[in-house]
């Protein structure tokens, strides 16, 4: 029996600068995205009541979102749009000048190539009905007749000038529709980020109001459900197979698991969304006074970049991207 502990883990937590060198896990303001919100027909921005710090804002506000995007060296913005009229093709996302093509338009202009212009590929913002795709006769969603708007919704988008699609409809062969889709209009550059593990998921909520959502009922039909973890990893393997570029995990923190197995099996990047709801609850807990901000910003997406994933669309991106620049770490 010694009369030392053999193993003494604890010496390099010793000080800052002995911990800041063994850190296994490290976070760069080129892998964070901003998710921006663009809504038709307003002047100033809308504060989101659920998203304390998160705003609608005009179209008039997107060069100089860009430009504050890429002063920060944030890796890119991904655009949403409210419109003010829904219908139930959702005919405003594949309209030149709905809102979202605008919005990407203003974008890749402002950025002239400075940083990547993302933009939503989902039919929920714009449908009346609020499902992220169109419905068929007896009202449910119709997987095929969806990818054949999408298809069109890509065209639409890269037209426009994006450089990345992120299709977050969860429809079975969404990738590979787009992607023909593109290939046939000569667009083979266009990066597809595949919303691959997306589950139905209650973080969700402060989202839809920020986009408005006129949804009733869930999107239990087509999004994951929390119970299955290697079905993530199918949907994964299947959107790699159908020809994404990128995939990704979502929510981040209550599938950290997913997100772990799929970076083990990813041959592609993997990317991850902390979503509205992981925001929320970190800002409202905060200001209630019963957690600190700052580490339980920095903890949450430590976590995220220790599970494997590689860049985070976060609501915080700007900000966080501020600390990591004055090198003040994270947690
Ligand atoms: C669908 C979409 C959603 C989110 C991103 N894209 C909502 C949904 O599936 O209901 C959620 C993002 C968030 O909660 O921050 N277009």
């Amino acid at each position: 029996m010694t009369a030392f502990p053999t193993r003494r883990l604890r010496r390099l937590r010793q000080s800052p600068a002995l911990r800041r060198l063994v850190a296994e896990a490290r976070l760069h303001p080129a892998q964070l995205i901003l998710p921006v919100f663009v809504k038709e027909g307003i002047h100033t921005p809308q504060p989101i009541a659920s998203m304390p710090g998160v705003s609608q804002h005009p179209l008039s506000a997107v060069p100089a979102l860009v430009e504050e995007a890429v002063q920060a060296g944030l890796g890119g913005i991904m655009l949403f749009g409210v419109p003010a009229v829904r219908d139930a093709a959702g005919s405003g996302a594949v309209d030149p000048d709905g809102i979202l093509n605008r919005a990407i338009r203003a974008a890749a202009e402002a950025s002239a190539g400075r940083i990547t212009v993302q933009a939503d590929l989902c039919l929920d913002e714009f449908t009346d009905h609020g499902h992220c795709g169109v419905l068929d006769a007896r009202g449910r969603v119709d997987n095929d007749a969806t990818l054949e708007v999408y298809g069109r919704m890509a065209l639409a988008q890269a037209e426009a000038g994006a450089d990345i699609l992120g299709l977050s409809g969860m429809m079975d062969g969404q990738v590979a529709a787009c992607r023909t889709a593109l290939d046939a209009a000569g667009r083979s550059d266009v990066v597809l980020l595949a919303y691959a593990a997306k589950y139905a998921s209650a973080f969700y909520g402060p989202f839809r109001d920020a986009v408005e959502s006129t949804l009733q009922g869930d999107r239990r039909t087509y999004q994951l459900d929390a119970a299955n973890g290697r079905e993530g990893v199918a949907e994964a393997l299947a959107d790699i197979d159908e020809g994404a570029d990128i995939v990704m995990v979502k929510p981040a923190g209550p599938y950290l698991d997913v997100l772990a197995e799929v970076a083990a099996v990813s041959a592609v990047p993997v990317w991850v969304y902390q979503v509205s709801g992981e925001y929320a609850m970190i800002e409202h807990a905060a200001s209630a006074g019963l957690i600190d901000r700052e580490r339980a910003i920095g903890e949450s997406l430590m976590g995220i970049r220790r599970a494997g994933g590689e860049a985070i669309l976060t609501y915080w991106a700007i900000e966080v991207a501020g600390w990591l620049r004055a090198d003040r770490g994270l947690a």
